[in-house]
């Protein structure tokens, strides 16, 4: 064999196999392309932050914490089930049509009976009202009942046609998705406990802030509204200024006002307190110097 023409050979092979590899990467790319194109991992992209990491984890970890050990009264709830409930009413549905009724199951399995006059509101006060429900056990927040300790700061979203979670990115409440699974989720256990509350309640609203009741936010919208005429004794309202901040609003400004015309319609007996002592004794712990403290 002439020593050409097996150079030509090795030529047209190598030639072959630089376009057949040319191919193979081309493709790979445009596949690639088109599937980011489309959405990273199967799901739409969204400007809020992802599903919590390990959400399953921390959600389990949680019911395992409340119900053996903080409210072993209720230690025979099934957590796996509750787990299972949890993410079934939103997996594999329309991220923005998430509804009350998705939830039902879950609110099913973890049902949980306050006594009277334990339901404690808040609104603005996110930080002292827990601070205070872990020093008075007799007070009940929504984050210290069962489905609302599991799911306390956690977030969650998935897809249609998608079974997974969605950990890259989740709606967030600027965007034109009111009915996400979050969203909903606050909506439907808010109106449950607002609903279920007996006897004397009571709500902490912050008045170092301009209002320290707005008809917008979660205890205006949907607490309030939930109240039951019939089953409810009287509203206490306690508005807690920070200390040395601003006293920008009190029982005497007009957003309690307002509150207070709201609870009028409702016939509901109201309430307000500026500065209740035993949650200023706590503000005071970290305080203990200021002039305002015992
Ligand atoms: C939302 O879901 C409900 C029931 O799951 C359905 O009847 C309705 O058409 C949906 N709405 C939109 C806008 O997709
Ligand atoms: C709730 O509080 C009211 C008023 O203080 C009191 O009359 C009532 O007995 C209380 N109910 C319970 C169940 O403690
Ligand atoms: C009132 O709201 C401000 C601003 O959000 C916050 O920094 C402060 O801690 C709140 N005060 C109370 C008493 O919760």
């Amino acid at each position: 064999m002439a020593p050409w023409s097996s150079s030509s050979r090795g030529r047209r092979v190598c030639c072959c196999v630089l376009i057949g590899l040319g191919v193979l990467v081309l493709g790979a790319a445009v596949t690639a392309g088109i599937r980011r194109w489309l959405q990273p991992s199967g799901h739409k992209q969204w400007e809020g932050a992802g599903t919590t990491a390990h959400i399953s984890e921390i959600f389990l970890g949680r019911c395992f914490t409340y119900t053996q050990i903080i409210h072993p009264e209720l230690r025979d709830k099934n957590c796996q089930k509750i787990w299972n409930a949890f993410k079934n009413s939103f997996i594999s549905k329309d991220t923005c049509n998430i509804t009350e009724e998705d939830y039902q199951p879950l609110i099913k399995l973890t049902t949980q009976t306050l006594p009277c006059n334990q339901t404690l509101f808040w609104s603005k006060t996110n930080v002292l009202v827990h601070r205070y429900t872990k020093a008075q056990k007799e007070l009940f927040t929504l984050e210290d009942t069962l489905l609302g300790y599991m799911a306390d700061d956690l977030i969650w979203c998935g897809s249609s046609g998608n079974s997974e979670m969605n950990y890259q990115s989740c709606p967030s409440r600027m965007e034109n998705c009111s009915n996400s699974p979050v969203f909903v989720f606050w909506k439907t256990v808010s109106k449950k406990f607002a609903e279920a509350a007996c006897g004397v309640v009571h709500v902490m609203l912050n008045g170092s802030i301009s209002r320290a009741f707005v008809r917008n936010s979660i205890f205006g919208s949907i607490e309030v509204m939930n109240l039951h005429q019939e089953r409810v004794h009287s509203l206490r309202a306690w508005v807690m200024h920070d200390i040395g901040g601003d006293f920008s609003d009190s029982c005497s400004g007009s957003s309690i006002n307002d509150l207070r015309s709201i609870m009028r319609e409702k016939n509901i007996p109201f309430t307000c307190q500026d500065d209740y002592k035993p949650v200023r004794y706590i503000q005071c712990v970290s305080h203990p110097e200021h002039s305002s403290c015992p």
